[in-house]
């Protein structure tokens, strides 16, 4: 059996104003009628699969409970961080949790965040990888670049890997995030893939790896699991020993620099969904190129995503071309698709003005 690691963390501000600091992008219906969080769990349920194991805030543990049990999936354990350290302490303390009694047991790393539309082809993937994870490996998942994107980790096939196979290959490298000309660089030479920030491990080669990489981090994750207090069904890490946990994603703490890589190339379809033009992009756009929400109305529209999360708010385009407009109860942004990135900043200058 696999566990599934499921992260809810990180408040994405790309796609505001769906997705705000008390209500994460993986916890709203934005393809679908599921959340993204509920996806998520859904793929990585069924006989393959253990129950899953959450780490998330405090602020998110009872939407966590209320969309498992809305599709009748119970968590073994949800772990609660007393306060955000990103990626590296959450996976680790998962492990640490699920090593307790069974040590050699996978962990299926995924944040909820993202798209993965093929259900059986990722599920197949999984299962293609878990021989090379139960030899000790940390085993990533990549997807074929299309463009020099600067927001993900670059994997660099071994010599002689393909990158189209459909079993893990052995990875050269972990490189996270580069620099736009690095990226450039590193699409154009065909020999790396993008990170999709899912992996597979067991407990113990993760902490292993943490052992010789980041003892730093864990000593006091460590302490923080071993005093973690039960509490109504969630397992309470200790605050106090987590004041001392350095705030970093496993992909700079164990990735760039662990040995034993390889990478489980996966083609059959996946997003992030780092923006606006993502979300068009990933909801299936009509003969127009057009998506429309309830609520909504398109006249001679071309391109466009038109939006409206609220029954009181009628969103009417006309004549518009590539354009992205979302209502909410009290925000409205209106973009061009190809500029609905900056949406990131906007939100920063809202910040700044309080
Ligand atoms: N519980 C918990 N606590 N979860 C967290 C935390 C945290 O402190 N920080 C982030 N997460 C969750 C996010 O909610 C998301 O589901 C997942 O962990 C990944 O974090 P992101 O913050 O979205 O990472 P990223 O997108 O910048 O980069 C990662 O993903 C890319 C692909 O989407 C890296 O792994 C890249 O290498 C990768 O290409
Ligand atoms: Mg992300």
């Amino acid at each position: 059996l696999i566990y599934p690691l499921l992260l809810c963390g990180g408040s994405g501000t790309r796609l505001w104003p769906l997705s705000r600091k008390s209500f994460p992008k993986q916890f709203a219906r934005i393809t679908g009628d599921d959340s993204l969080f509920q996806q998520a769990a859904k793929r990585l349920s069924g006989a393959d699969f253990a129950a899953p194991i959450v780490v998330t805030g405090n602020d998110f543990r009872f939407i966590v409970t209320e969309q498992l049990a809305a599709c009748e999936l119970a968590p073994s354990a949800i772990v609660i961080e007393p306060e955000g350290r990103n990626t590296a302490p959450a996976v680790l303390a998962a492990a640490l949790g699920l090593a307790q009694h069974d040590p050699l047991a996978l962990m299926l790393v995924a944040p909820s965040d993202h798209v993965i539309p093929d259900q059986e082809a990722f599920r197949a993937a999984v299962q293609a990888a878990a021989p090379r994870a139960q030899a000790g490996y940390l085993v990533t998942f990549g997807i074929m670049p299309t463009r020099a994107e600067t927001g993900y980790g670059y994997l660099e096939l071994a010599e002689g890997a393909q990158s189209t196979a459909t079993t893990p290959q052995a990875l050269k490298r972990f490189v996270e995030k580069p620099d736009a000309a690095r990226a450039a660089e590193m699409v154009a030479s065909g020999t790396y893939l993008w990170n999709a920030g899912i992996f597979l491990f067991t407990a113990q080669a993760l902490i292993e790896a943490f052992a010789t990489h980041a003892p730093d981090i864990l000593a006091p994750v460590r302490a923080s699991v071993t005093q973690a207090r039960r509490d109504l069904g969630f397992t309470r890490l200790d605050p106090a020993h987590w004041a001392d946990v350095p705030d970093i994603s496993i992909d700079y703490a164990i990735m760039e620099k662990a040995s034993h890589l390889a990478v489980m190339p996966y083609s059959a379809g996946w997003s992030d969904l780092g923006g606006w033009e993502a979300v068009w992009q990933e909801s299936g756009p009509d003969a127009s190129g057009n998506v429309i929400s309830d609520h909504a109305t398109a006249l001679d529209c071309t391109g466009t995503l038109l939006r409206s999360e609220t029954d009181r708010v009628e969103l009417v385009g006309i004549g518009l071309e590539d354009i992205v407009a979302i209502a909410t109860g009290d925000a409205v942004l209106v973009a061009h698709k190809s500029k609905a990135q900056d949406v990131k900043d906007a939100v920063a200058a809202l910040k700044a003005r309080g």
